[in-house]
């Protein structure tokens, strides 16, 4: 029996989730994994996507030490620092893909491609309105300039335009401006070879939610195909890839009656679980409950609210569990854990300890990725 609380991700789920979004978006459309939904899948990612959506030194390093190549790498973000690219152009990082989201990092990404003698590819973030990437008036003429520079390679336009996007009127809203702006620089005589675009591909967490998925993407599709783009079109996902392969698994600690309330305290809490949406428990996650004993026949249940070991009347998982039966040491699963909750918790407060995390192969064998890690130490100054 794995210790709880833990996470499980599931590698044939996700590689069933991978050909199903392939199934769904434009024929010959790559797919690009946003590392920083959950670095546990890298390696599972890197074999059935394009690349690797990586934004910080700590994601290539993972990356790296999983064996995974640069090619498969799309270095993005806002800060790039310039020991880092510069030590990932020594051990071959000129075969990964870059994102420019401003003159600097161009001058950069320039100056470090002449060093070293290699050409780098390069897409030009595109700003959806806030810090990441550049406005159309600044990259443009950064892009014509790319054209005269040796050691730089004009690959095309990224753009990310933020999470759980549903709304497809929302959506072609941003090919209007994102393909406005391909036409723009192919009118200018430059040819886009690529265009890597980040939706948003949302995710239904909770009970009673609607959504009909295959609608939603044939509609993308029209949207796309309408905008006469011939070059490769590519798309960064995190939540709507990994989400659906992961469960996030706590058991019962303590059951008590409070004021005419009954709660299930776990060993878990919002620390560690991270649906996009939630607050208090005002939704329904997807729940299944492994009972430490047979639930016996008949008898009246009740509902539970289940709630985590944080010391905070926000830490509230599930209002109105109804449960014939609870015992301690049951365990309750969420299901739709695979994004965020690894890496989005706030892992630090109440000192508790960081849950394992075990990955479930696809021949059914169950490793351990990581043992429970303890934070006394990463939350008391470091004693002489
Ligand atoms: C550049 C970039 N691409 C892709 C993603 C993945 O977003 P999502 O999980 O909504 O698909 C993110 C998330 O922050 C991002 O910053």
């Amino acid at each position: 029996m794995l210790r709880t609380p833990y996470y499980i991700f599931d590698e044939a789920v996700l590689k069933a989730r991978a050909d199903t979004l392939r199934s769904l978006l434009p024929k010959g459309a790559g797919l690009v994994f946003a590392v920083k939904a959950n670095p546990f899948l890298a390696k599972w990612a890197a074999e059935i996507t394009d690349r690797l959506e990586l934004c910080s030194p700590g994601e290539v390093f993972l990356c790296e030490d999983a064996g995974i190549g640069p090619e498969k790498f799309v270095v993005s973000g806002v800060w790039k620092e310039e020991g880092f690219i510069d030590g990932l152009l020594s051990r071959g990082g000129e075969k990964a893909t870059y994102t420019v989201e401003s003159p600097a990092q161009f001058e950069l990404l320039k100056t470090l491609a002449e060093k070293h003698g290699v050409t780098l590819s390069l897409l030009f973030r595109l700003s959806s309105g806030n810090q990441f990437g550049m406005d159309e008036d600044t990259l443009v003429p950064l892009a014509l300039a790319c054209e005269a520079c040796e050691n730089l390679r004009f690959e095309g336009v990224q753009f990310y335009s933020g999470t759980q996007k549903f709304s497809l009127k929302k959506i072609g809203r941003e090919v209007e401006k994102l393909f406005g702006l391909v036409k723009k620089l192919e009118d200018l005589g430059l040819k886009v070879p690529e265009v890597e675009y980040g939706p948003g591909f949302p995710v239904t967490y909770f009970e009673g939610e609607s959504f009909d998925e295959p609608a939603y993407f044939g509609e993308l599709c029209d949207l796309l195909a309408a905008t006469g783009y011939e070059g490769k079109l590519t798309f960064e996902t995190g939540r709507g890839l990994a989400a659906a392969c992961g469960d996030y698994v706590t058991a019962v600690q303590d059951i008590k009656h409070t004021d005419g309330a009954s709660y299930l305290v776990t060993d878990g809490g919002i620390h560690q679980l991270a649906y996009y949406g939630q607050m208090m428990a005002m939704k329904r996650p997807f729940v299944d409950v492994l009972p430490s004993s047979p639930e016996p026949d008949g008898g009246e249940g009740r509902e539970y609210t289940v709630v985590g070991a944080l010391c905070t009347v926000n830490d509230v998982l599930f209002k109105g569990l109804y449960l014939k039966n609870a015992n301690r040491c049951d365990r309750i699963i969420f299901h739709r854990t695979g994004a965020y909750c690894v890496t989005e918790g706030i892992a630090l407060f109440l000192t508790r300890d960081l849950p394992r995390v075990y990955l479930k192969n696809a021949d059914g064998s169950v490793e351990e990725a990581r043992g429970k890690i303890e934070t006394e130490s990463l939350n008391a100054p470091r004693r002489p």
